[in-house]
């Protein structure tokens, strides 16, 4: 879907002043006091609110976003929130008084953005959306989204177990931090996938907000709730899923071969849990997000209209590739 870019008249602005300066950055219309880089461009001044740095993959994310700033001569203004949605919206906030050219936002959760976002196109500040979409009346308030497809990948890991159980599951499902986007499409893309296979159920469903050491209190929990009935360990992210392992090892029994594991990023503590043979499948989720991002920004100030979503490509690896594919992974 196309969709208009960010307000027209700074897109006009920035059109401009691209066409008439010799920038290697392009856009930067506001003075937010940057200065220019070497090359006389003027230096973007860009705020970054990440949720936080509950897992691997966020905090893969974060570098990709720094290292493209720097790559890019841009100076990043960045606020870790701490896995709140609060404090993403004060950082906004901040943003906008200190005049930022552009925001890019991962936002924790999917709804609550509005007024805030409202506030930003009022000061004319293009917001990238980067990993998670969000649910807004009116799509203008933000510019575009950078994501893998959460459904699909739920849907992959399923088929991949279908597959390989013949069909035939008892389920714990580790679910990620409620409300976000991940969260609720890997859930659904997983129901989807094993809707076909009456005998694969999902006996019992809990969050471990993403991180590792929560994977593992629930999975405890949750095995000594079911016992032997679990024949399989389903985490929305790898973190969770390397709790589980641990939890699975405390409860005496063997991952991956007694009870499997899937999940989902593609993390190498992942891939190595593969080689050694305790986690079964990981579906990729990128979080080099970086370079779309910052592209994104520099299109947007240069006027151009962006799609609405690019969707990042995912691909699923099992202990049977995981060797192999381990020197090529960077995150
Ligand atoms: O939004 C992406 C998800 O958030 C990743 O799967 C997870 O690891 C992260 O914390």
């Amino acid at each position: 879907m196309k969709t208009s870019s960010f307000p027209a008249s700074i897109a006009w602005t920035c059109a401009s002043l691209a066409a008439a300066a010799s920038i290697s950055l392009l856009g930067g219309c506001k003075d937010s006091g940057a200065s220019s880089n070497a090359d006389g461009s003027k230096k973007l001044t860009i705020g970054f609110s990440q949720v936080g740095a509950e897992s691997d993959w966020r905090v893969a994310e974060t570098k990709s976003i720094k290292d493209e700033a720097a790559a890019r001569g841009a100076e990043l203004k960045f606020s870790d929130a701490q896995g709140k949605a609060e404090n993403q919206i004060a950082a906004i906030r901040s943003f906008i008084a200190q005049g930022v050219d552009a925001i890019i936002l991962a936002p924790k959760v999917g709804t609550g953005w509005e007024p805030v976002l409202k506030e930003a196109k009022a000061a004319n500040i293009p917001v990238i959306l980067v990993d998670r979409g969000i649910t807004v009346e009116d799509p203008s308030l933000y510019v575009t989204l950078i994501a893998s497809d959460f459904v699909a990948e739920g849907r992959m890991a399923a088929e991949w177990l279908a597959k390989k159980t013949d069909g035939k599951a008892q389920i714990i499902e580790l679910e990620g931090s409620p409300g976000a986007d991940p969260a609720i499409e890997r859930k659904k893309g997983f129901a989807d996938g094993i809707a076909a296979h009456p005998d694969m159920q999902i006996i019992a469903s809990q969050s471990g907000d993403f991180e590792t050491g929560k994977g593992k209190q629930v999975t405890e929990t949750l095995l000594q709730q079911h016992g032997d009935k679990v024949t399989v360990v389903y985490a929305h992210n790898d973190n969770m899923a390397l709790g589980a392992i641990e939890a699975i090892k405390a409860a005496g029994k063997k991952p991956g071969t007694d009870i499997l594991v899937v999940s989902i990023d593609g993390v190498k503590s992942a891939f190595d849990a593969m080689v050694a043979g305790e986690l079964n499948a990981t579906v990729e989720c990128s979080p080099l997000l970086g370079p779309a991002a910052f592209d994104a920004i520099e299109k947007t100030l240069a006027g151009e209209t962006l799609e609405k979503k690019t969707v990042v490509a995912d691909r699923l690896f099992d202990q049977s590739t995981a060797a192999e594919e381990l020197p090529n992974r960077k995150y």
